[in-house]
Parts: C-alpha cells; structure tokens; sequence
C-alpha cells in the first residue's frame, strides 16, 4: 500500500432500508481506523461513507408505509447517522445517492458511454430475482430459485440498455495479475481470477423500465428507463468527491481511492462491474478493493428471521464504544469470517481490556498519587528492566504498529500492543513498586519505576488511538499529556522519554470496567457451568479438618498451588467479608474473590505475593467469578494469609 501522499478510504453505502447491524459497523469502524491512523501520520485523508437509496426494495417499503419513497428515505437514513456518531466513525462525508448532485454526475457518465457506443439496447429474457433485483442465466437457477437468496425468481422478458462490460474482460484479467495488491485478500483475488479465466463475462444491464421500477435515476437518453442500481451506487465513490469535500478545488485529487472496503459478497460488483465502468470511462482503478469476511452469530448466520442480528447500538452502550470496537477487530483475522458471541466479548474485554490495559493504568496512577503526590517523578537511573520496555514501545511504534495496519492486518497490530501491555504488566511485578514505597532507600528505584510505567501508558495511547479512540484520550488526560491524536501526530512524540516529569496526573474513573457476564445475560465466561455459592470453593481459608480422611500424595498432586502478586483490591459491595483481588500469575491474571475482608483492609493487600489454589473450577460469589482460591490459615475467621517473604516470581509453583 502507498504510504505517502492522499489517502481516500471508502465503506460501501449501505442499504437505507436495512437496519444497522454488526456487518456494517464492522466496515465503517475498519474504515475509521485506517483512516484515523492515516490521519495522525500526516497524510491528507478522506474517508466517505453513505446510503444507497434507490431501487426496487425502498420503492416497495416506501409504498407499503404509504409515503413517497424520498421522504421514507430522509427518515430512515438518520438511524446510520446516528450510529456512526455514537461509534464515533470519522467520516469526512456522507453520500445519499438521491442528492441531486450524485443524479447529475451519474446521467454524465450514463450519457459519456452512451455518446461511446459503450452502451446499446437489446432485448432480454433472463430469470429475475426481485429480492436481489438482479438476472440470473438458466444454468444459475435451480428449481426455480435464486441462487443467493433462495427465494422464487420469475422469468422476464424485457427491452434493457446494456453496458459493454464483456469487452473488458482481458484489459481486467492483465490488470489484476499485475497489481497484486489491487484484490485483497490473496484469496479473493484468486476467486476473482479464476472466475475471469474460466467464464465469458457478459454485458450488464444497467437500467429497468419505469413501468417495473421507477425509483431510480432516470436515464439521460431514455426517460422510460431508471438506473440499475449498482451502476448508480457504484458511481458515489467517485461522484462524492465532486461535491462533497470541505475543499472542492482539491476533491478530484482524491481518485483513485487507496482503498474500497468491502464485504465479501459485493466483492465482485466492485472488483468487476465498477473496474470496468472505470475502464470505459478512462478513470484510473482504485488501489485495493480488500473484501472482509462475515460474522455469524453464536455459530448461526445471522439473519432477521432468525431474530439474532447484533445490534451495535445496543453493543456500544451495553460495553461502551472502544471496547466494542476493540472486539470487532481483535477477535477475528480481517478478511476471515468471524464468529460474535457475548461470552467471548466479555471474556476479551476482562481480559485484555480491565485486566490488561485498564489494569496498568489504574495502579500507575494510584501509586504516583500515593507515593510522589500525583506528579510525574523524575526517573532515576534505568537499568536492563526499563531499556527492554523502551525497546518494546519504540519498535511497536515505528516498525510491527506500522507493519499491521498498512496491512490490515488489525487483529495482529492489536496482539503487538498487547504483548506490550503484558510486558508492562510483568515489570511492574517484578519490579513491585508498592514494596520500594515502603523503604526510603528505594526511594530513587521507585521514581524510575513509576516514570517507566506512565512512559509505557503514553506510548500506548498513540498505539490504541485508532481503534479506541476515546481511551486513547483519556489516558493522555490522565496522565496530564495534551497529545491532540485527531491531528498530525509530530514525530517526536513516538520518541521514548517525552513524558515530562513534573506534570500533575489527573487520575479518573476506571477506564474499562469488568463486566460481569451475569448481569448482562451472556453465558457464563466459562465453558464449565459452575455454581452460583459452592461453599467448598469459599476462597476464605482452609478448613481445619479433625475427621477428614487421609488423601495420598497423586490426590494432592493435583491441587495446583502457585504464587500469585495482588494488582488490585476493592470490597465487594454489601458484603462484610468479600474482597475481589486481581491477581497477576505472571503470564496470566486473574480474578479472585475472597473471604478476608474482616481481617484486611483492600490497600494493605496490594503488592503482597500470596499462594493460591490455581486449578479450581471457576466459582461466582455474590455474582462475582472467581477464577481460584487464596490460602489463608484461621478457621471460620481468617487469621492471617499465607504470603511468601523473599523474591518469587509470581506463577511459581508452591509443593
Ligand atoms: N448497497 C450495497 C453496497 C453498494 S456499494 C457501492 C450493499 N448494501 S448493504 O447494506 O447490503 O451492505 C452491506 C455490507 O454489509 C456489505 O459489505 C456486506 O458484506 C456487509 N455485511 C452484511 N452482513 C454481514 C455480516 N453478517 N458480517 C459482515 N458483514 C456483512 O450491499
């Protein structure tokens, strides 16, 4: 992909009668991410999406609502207008094809291939799909059904105008084999070739008679014809820079697009039908056309009659924008086709999201409160622990980030940023600044920490900004940096050690909350069902046992102890003993609820390294998953927990 110079990024325009689903917020965030990153790298960007208005379904839905199909149009397009705002989708423009200036630009090139000879009249009989309002040849039609819907399809007999599409079908084949890059992915390029080398690519017909659907843009040379409605849709991508732009001198400078997103099933309207028009109307092609994959939905296609189409609306407010958007582009590789369940978006956002990111963010700020009164220390001498984190976030910054997204590759990028989060996380464990608090000696080391760690969170902010915009924000708002990511993000600022020490934090609210999986209806985390109060797996103590039979050495084999480092503590709300601790195991954390709320208050836990039993089944206290138990000695009060004095790392294994 280019990587200097404009960049023109495209969603399709989606149906104006559909209702937002998952598959369109999936494009438009897509879009959105590559067009933010463009955008902060300093390149001129524009990123347009829209409606599709015309056709055969909104003339029919219009006439069933009894209102014309114009005003049926104005009031169903706010509901994706609406939606981009809330995922806050940067889109430079919006394009209805019924704006009167997408019409006139459409009857142009209508008319310019017309006066080419390009287009020609001719009569045609073919089977008709009504819901799909396109032909399909007799070896496509089996048992009187269309081959992609599936619903009846009727023979018709009609006078149409025709594009001549099949003239271009070697100029298409030589175009694709020497732009590697113009089909993405590979696969879909090899799809698309292999069907140009095999088959005889016919004329399009690109009108209907008024007298079958007049909902349409009239054609210049036929008034009792509309426009086919591809033909018409497929234009906006170029119509919309004649108008659209906040600049109009520089709007033509934007074609060809860089890239056109797309779904999978309209790869071929775009990959065949639109680079030929563009042929025959001597505009260049686009530079990619990347077709995604679909998501079903719990292992079903999703579908309105099958009442489980995701609604992002819902999404968004239910688990917040960012982590909404983080789900769509990590769970699944982009081009593939993906699976949605609520359990797997809760279980990332726990995990990677509170856990990880959230979780870094949290005790970086509360320690720089507590210990260097919510000012940003100055660091004092590094040593091996902090240049290997500097050398992780430089080189995510500048060459796997860059790598990722100028591939599309967004589920890889965001696996990079992780890994860096988790390399954060570690070195906060090791280095365990809650205990270098405690010992004026280790006051310098504690500065160095501290100051590591906010520097790790400002470096991930740039990383996370395009796809979590907001969070990206408002890290930088914590951590007092007044870094404006919607602009030209300065080079310098990727550069370690920009932090300046001296700037007063201002630490907020949590910034992605866990989610409990049971209140918001979702299966449970695990794949096991467990018990909502299992006495046994209390994790209070460990129950004196007087009568208790014997157990031999393999039973008590299998109880996996290990040492585990407390991140965080908080009570559990109307519970007297309850504290949920989050715990970091080394590779892994967890969370763990526990009965010792009596004996400790939650800070005094924070940085202890204590054993818990690792391979308990999960467990809900008072709604709560606890993934393990903490060992404590005492009987039904908790006398004391067992901790471990020297340097173990956390994750060891206790015999
Ligand atoms: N109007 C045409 C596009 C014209 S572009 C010049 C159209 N509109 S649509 O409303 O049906 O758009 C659908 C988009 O959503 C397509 O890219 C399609 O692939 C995508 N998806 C529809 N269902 C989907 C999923 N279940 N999963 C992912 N994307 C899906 O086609």
């Amino acid at each position: 992909m280019a990587t200097s110079g404009k960049f023109y990024i495209t969603t399709p325009i989606y149906y104006v009668n559909d209702v937002p689903h998952i598959g369109h917020a999936y494009t438009t965030v897509a879009a959105d991410v590559l067009a933010r990153y463009w955008r902060l790298r300093g390149r001129e960007t524009f990123f347009l999406t829209g409606l599709d208005e015309h056709g055969q379904k909104v003339q029919q839905a219009a006439a069933k609502s009894g209102i014309d199909p114009q005003t049926h149009c104005d009031k169903l397009a706010p509901q994706f207008e609406n939606l981009w705002k809330k995922l806050n989708i940067s889109n430079d423009a919006f394009i209805r094809t019924t704006d009167a200036q997408h019409k006139k630009v459409v009857q142009r090139y209508l008319q310019e291939l017309f006066d080419k000879q390009l287009i020609y009249k001719a009569d045609y009989s073919g089977w008709y799909c009504t819901f799909d309002e396109r032909f399909w040849t007799e070896k496509d039609v089996a048992d009187g059904v269309c081959p992609d819907c599936k619903r009846p399809v009727e023979k018709l007999s009609e006078h149409n105008y025709f594009f001549k599409m099949g003239q271009y079908q070697d100029q298409l084949i030589d175009h694709i084999k020497k732009h590697d890059r113009f089909i993405r992915p590979e696969s879909r390029r090899n799809e698309v070739l292999g069907f140009l080398q095999t088959q005889k690519l016919s004329d399009l017909s690109i009108s209907r008679p008024k007298s079958r659907l007049s909902w349409g843009i009239e054609l210049p040379f036929d008034t009792d014809y509309v426009t086919y409605v591809w033909f018409d849709a497929l234009v906006n991508y170029v119509s919309a820079l004649e108008y659209l732009p906040r600049e109009k001198s520089v709007g033509h400078d934007f074609w060809p697009a860089n890239i056109h997103l797309v779904g999978k099933d309209i790869l071929t309207t775009h990959a065949v039908y639109w680079s030929t028009m563009l042929m025959a109307l001597n505009l260049p092609l686009p530079e990619t056309i990347f077709a995604h994959g679909w998501w079903t939905v719990d292992g079903e296609k999703m579908s309105k009659s099958r009442g489980n189409v995701v609604d992002p609306n819902k999404m968004a407010d239910e688990f917040g924008v960012d982590a909404f958007r983080y789900f769509l582009l990590r769970e699944v590789p982009f081009g593939q086709d993906g699976d949605f369940s609520l359990t797997g978006m809760i279980t990332r956002i726990n995990s990677d999201l509170a856990n990880g990111l959230g979780n870094l963010l949290s005790r970086t700020l509360t320690l720089i409160e507590r210990t260097q009164g919510g000012v940003i220390p100055v660091s004092g001498n590094t040593g091996p622990a902090e240049h290997e984190l500097e050398q992780a976030a430089m080189s995510l910054l500048r060459e796997t980030l860059p790598r990722h997204i100028e591939q599309l590759e967004f589920n890889r990028s965001l696996e990079a940023i992780w890994h860096v989060v988790q390399l954060a996380n570690q070195y906060v464990d090791k280095t365990a600044p809650w205990t270098l608090a405690k010992n004026e000696r280790d006051a310098e080391q504690l500065k160095t920490v501290l100051y590591t760690m906010a520097e790790i969170l400002r470096c991930l902010s740039i990383a996370i900004y395009a796809v979590m915009p907001k969070s990206a924000q408002t890290i930088c708002a914590q951590l007092g940096v007044s870094d404006e990511f919607a602009q030209t993000l300065p080079i310098d600022r990727t550069k370690w050690g920009c932090l300046m020490p001296g700037t007063a934090i201002q630490k907020g609210p949590s910034l992605f909350p866990r989610i409990d999986s049971k209140t918001q209806g979702a299966k449970p985390v695990t794949e096991s069902p467990v018990p909502s109060q299992p006495t046994a797996a209390i994790p209070t103590s460990i129950p004196a046992a007087p009568a208790s039979p014997q157990i031999t050495i393999d039973e008590f084999m299998k109880v996996q102890l290990k040492t585990a480092t407390i991140l965080s503590a908080e009570r559990v709300p109307k519970s007297e003993k309850l504290i949920k601790l989050q715990v970091s195991l080394g590779s892994e954390q967890r969370q763990i609820v526990a009965g010792i709320g009596k004996k400790y208050e939650p800070d005094a836990l924070v940085g202890k390294t204590i054993v818990i039993v690792a391979n308990l089944k999960p467990a809900k206290l008072m709604g709560i998953e606890s993934q393990g138990m903490v060992l404590a000695a005492g009987d039904a009060d908790v006398r004391g927990l067992l901790t471990i004095q020297e340097e173990v790392d956390p994750g060891t294994k206790v015999k």
